[in-house]
């Protein structure tokens, strides 16, 4: 594909400085290391599990595969900075959230970059609402059980009760963006619907955290 010339002229400029960097040390379309689960367990698998309490605590741990993955954790940073890839490291170039998630005012904003579409040829993520999660939605560096306080905690979820949750999680795009990430990346184990079928019977387990 002739790529330079469906990017957008300010794509191309931004990426002038990053993308022959980027090509340098990745080959496009890689596959990457298979160590994380790629599947999810049925809902109704877990009915083995007799005591209520146990169950809706296994329920989270399997919605923690996808939680804990790359494509969630490299935007819900604990800095203002994104990470990127497998191994979450700091996003190239040095980007911050700025005011309103998309980047500073002044500076460069996600757009520029990331636009409606994932840009396989130069690996570059897409989605229409591309931005970073607000520091109180931060999960880098917390552990499962404290990710699992926060999401039920309306002052950190965004003001979301649990039916707003299971819909977030089932439904929303930019979520649903870890499943379809695009070239070279991993997408998040299972697929939206499972996930979202999982965090459902989560909730009405009685939302018991990991301890
Ligand atoms: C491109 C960045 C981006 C990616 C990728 C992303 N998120 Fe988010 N997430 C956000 C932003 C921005 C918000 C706040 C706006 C909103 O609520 O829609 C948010 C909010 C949330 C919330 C509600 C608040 C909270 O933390 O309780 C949940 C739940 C969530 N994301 C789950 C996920 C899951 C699961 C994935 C991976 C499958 C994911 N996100 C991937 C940017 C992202
Ligand atoms: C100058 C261009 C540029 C700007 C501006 C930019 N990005 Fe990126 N971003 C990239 C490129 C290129 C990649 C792909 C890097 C790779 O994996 O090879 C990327 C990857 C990412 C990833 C990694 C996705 C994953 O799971 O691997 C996240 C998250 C991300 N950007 C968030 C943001 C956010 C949020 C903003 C705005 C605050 C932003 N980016 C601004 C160029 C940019």
């Amino acid at each position: 594909m002739r790529w330079p010339l469906i990017v957008g002229g300010v794509l191309a400029a931004a990426l002038v400085t990053t993308a022959p960097m980027m090509l340098a040390s990745r080959s496009v379309g890689q596959t990457v290391a298979a160590s994380q689960a790629d599947t999810l367990r049925p809902v109704a698998s877990f009915d083995a599990i007799k005591d209520q309490r146990a169950r809706s605590i296994a329920l989270f741990q399997e919605a923690g595969k996808v939680i804990e993955s790359p494509r969630c954790m490299n935007c819900h940073p604990a800095t203002d900075r994104p990470t990127q890839g497998e191994k979450m490291t700091p996003h190239q170039p040095w980007v911050v959230r700025g005011p309103d998630g998309f980047g500073a005012e002044a500076g460069l904003r996600c757009g520029t970059c990331h636009h409606a579409e994932n840009f396989d040829p130069a690996r570059v993520p897409g989605h229409p609402e591309w931005h970073l999660a607000p520091i109180e939605m931060a999960w880098q560096g917390k552990s499962l059980g404290q990710i699992c306080e926060q999401l039920k905690d309306p002052a950190r979820n965004g003001g979301k009760d649990m039916a707003k949750m299971i819909d977030h999680m089932a439904n929303d795009s930019l979520v649903g963006w870890g499943w379809k990430p695009g070239a070279g990346r991993k997408p998040a184990p299972g697929t939206q619907a499972e996930f979202g079928a999982i965090f459902k019977a989560w909730v009405e387990t009685g939302a018991v955290c990991p301890g």
